[in-house]
């Protein structure tokens, strides 16, 4: 009886700890088993699987392999017929619950049929067990540098593209299991903090005493700045500033916290309200790091004085870095240099992924050349990524701007989303149907939602238009329109009176209805899942996962248009329940919750 309990409760473990199959890395195994046993002269053969088209005569998936393999014969001088490949192929595929049958097709395409009965098991899983992400192989440490702001400056559009990208990348390798590290590299040191301490000590001598009132950041750089330009006296002043700071004489720390903390008050703002959390290590802290790399480049040779400049190649460089300047200061280039050791030797990270502006493209290809040089960064053990992304732009299709010509404050454009968001809602005339809190609630989560989704639905790659007229549309591929859609799915159950919990047990009993063509299509999307993160995983791109909760949204509709899942009598009573239906209902809104989740919307049960 022991051995019987033991058994039954680690088959439960595996169960749980067991995550959903990825359906591409599933069928990928299975054929190079099978092409590698049919085409055994063949050295590292190609393995081609795609998702087929909407077209379900050509099957779910396709192994197009056939007509690259009969070339690579051809040029070993045999003749082989891609059909005959194809059933030979066919024939060495290992039995796999996944797949119900093959056909070849035209030249040599194998259409591969998946198998109704895994499919229900996986949906049920989803609402027995929750959307569980795919098992990783490796459990990885990743350290993620995103939004990164500059004390004294305002945050701008490209730092909160930053915030939005990062953040959302951060949560698919939470999520997926990673040991993540979220790091906010904020521009808090350099030789501008000299002209601000000096004339932050002029304007308020006692400010060791009494804090400044010092809010408007931005006019206080203006003012120092100006003179920086034209006072020689001051300029001397400042210099002086700078290597006092450097030095970590104790006034000009505190000096220098004064002003850190009026930016970092305005950032927590903006990161309060789109929830988003990172752990603060500004460039200030790799100053001791920065001195002693310094050290150990000069020492092994690796720095080159150009006029006066010691400066570092890369391999392939086409610019150096500038690792000192000629008044002795370090850069921007020394400070990542300090960061990239920090974090691969202190910090033992596995992969580090930097998320700012395509413009640092180049800056960090020299930065992981250099890093590689030296042996800091070892390319067969770590994984390091620019993830860059293109400008913002204004409708005029020209840089984001107010239109006075100034950078627009982000606070300001959250609260511009908030005030067409709302007016959004009323226009619906949801005001009359929600409590005010409900309409808080909305309000907030189209808001933030839809310009955090209209960033992450681009690809990063490309630069944007932000619109909130777009943005705000209840139409094609945007937040508003996703909410409403999860909104609509699961009102269909509450109607019904099926809580989650009774829909649970309700899958004990009943199995997840794919006989109708539109049930299967919807089915066979959200198998997909795991196949979409992990795609993701390699490219990092996040307009993928949009692209597939829309597509679970529209196809969704498509089988809502053509299946009743309740039908009610003309007095409105429901006097039949779908069981299978609502179960496949339900696996829909978790697997959308679950992207939502990951791209940091928020959704909300009545809007
Ligand atoms: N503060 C920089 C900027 O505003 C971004 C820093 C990105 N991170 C890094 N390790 N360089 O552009």
């Amino acid at each position: 009886l022991n051995r019987a309990i033991m058994a039954e409760s680690s088959k439960q473990l595996n169960s749980t700890k067991k995550g959903p199959e990825s359906i591409l890395k599933t069928l990928h195994h299975l054929f190079s088993v099978a092409i590698q046993t049919a085409c055994p002269d063949i050295t590292d053969p190609p393995i081609d699987i795609a998702l087929s088209g909407a077209n379900i005569k050509f099957g779910d998936y396709q192994c197009n392999s056939s007509m690259p393999l009969a070339n690579r014969y051809k040029q070993l001088g045999k003749k082989v017929i891609p059909k005959d490949l194809s059933n030979k192929i066919i024939a060495n595929v290992p039995p796999h619950p996944l797949i119900s049958k093959f056909e070849v097709a035209g030249p040599g395409f194998i259409n591969i049929f998946l198998n109704k009965d895994y499919v229900i098991q996986s949906l049920s899983s989803i609402i027995e067990e929750g959307v569980k992400p795919p098992v990783l192989e490796k459990k990885m440490k990743v350290l993620i540098d995103f939004s990164a702001p500059n004390i004294a400056k305002e945050m701008h559009v490209g730092h909160l593209r930053s915030t939005i990208i990062g953040d959302s990348i951060a949560r698919l390798l939470e999520y997926l299991g990673y040991d993540v590290l979220r790091i906010n590299h904020l521009g808090d040191w350099g030789t501008q903090f000299g002209m601000l301490i000096a004339h932050l000590q002029d304007k308020f001598p006692d400010y060791l005493l009494k804090s400044p009132p010092i809010s408007d950041l931005q006019a206080f750089y203006k003012e120092s700045k100006k003179r920086f330009d034209e006072d020689e006296e001051f300029k001397k002043k400042a210099y002086a500033s700078v290597v006092k700071l450097q030095s970590f004489d104790p006034d000009h720390v505190k000096a220098w916290e004064l002003i850190c903390d009026v930016s970092r008050q305005n950032f927590q703002k903006i990161y309060d309200r789109l929830d988003i959390k990172i752990i603060e290590r500004g460039e200030s802290f790799y100053q001791t790091r920065m001195e002693k790399i310094v050290k150990e480049l000069s020492a092994n040779g690796y720095l080159e004085d150009d006029e006066g400049r010691k400066v570092m190649w890369g391999d392939s460089g086409s610019i150096p870095l500038t690792v000192v300047k000629s008044d002795g200061g370090f850069t921007y280039d020394t400070s990542d240099m300090a960061a990239i050791k920090q974090r691969l030797e202190e910090e033992k990270a596995d992969w580090i992924i930097y998320v700012t502006d395509a413009g640092q493209a180049t800056h960090f290809q020299i930065i992981f050349a250099c890093a590689k040089k030296v042996g800091i960064l070892n390319p067969q053990i770590h994984r390091v990524d620019h993830v860059g992304f293109g400008v913002v732009l204004g409708e005029d299709k020209k840089k984001f701007k107010t239109r006075s010509g100034d950078t627009i404050r982000l606070l300001d454009l959250l609260d511009e989303g908030l005030k067409r968001s709302l007016e959004t809602l009323q226009e619906k005339q949801r005001d009359k149907v929600l409590t005010p809190e409900e309409l808080k609630n909305a309000q907030e989560s189209v808001a933030y939602g839809c310009i955090k989704y209209a960033d992450l639905s681009h690809n990063r790659n490309h630069e944007y238009v932000f619109s909130f007229d777009k943005m705000l549309e209840d139409k094609g591929n945007t937040a508003v329109y996703l909410l409403y859609a999860y909104t609509r799915i699961k009102s269909i159950a509450k109607n019904a009176n099926l809580t989650p919990d009774k829909i649970k047990n309700l899958a004990k009993t009943h199995k997840v209805s794919l006989e109708h063509e539109k049930e299967w299509k919807l089915g066979k999307v959200l198998i997909r899942f795991p196949d979409v993160l992990l795609k993701i995983v390699e490219d990092l791109c996040m307009h993928h996962l949009c692209e597939y909760v829309y597509e679970i949204a529209t196809t969704f509709s498509e089988f809502y248009d053509s299946c009743y899942c309740i039908e009610k009598d003309s007095s409105g009573d429901v006097v039949k329940i779908n069981e299978g239906r609502i179960l496949l209902t339900e696996a829909a809104a978790l697997t959308m919750e679950r992207c939502f989740d990951i791209l940091g919307l928020k959704p909300i049960s009545k809007m």
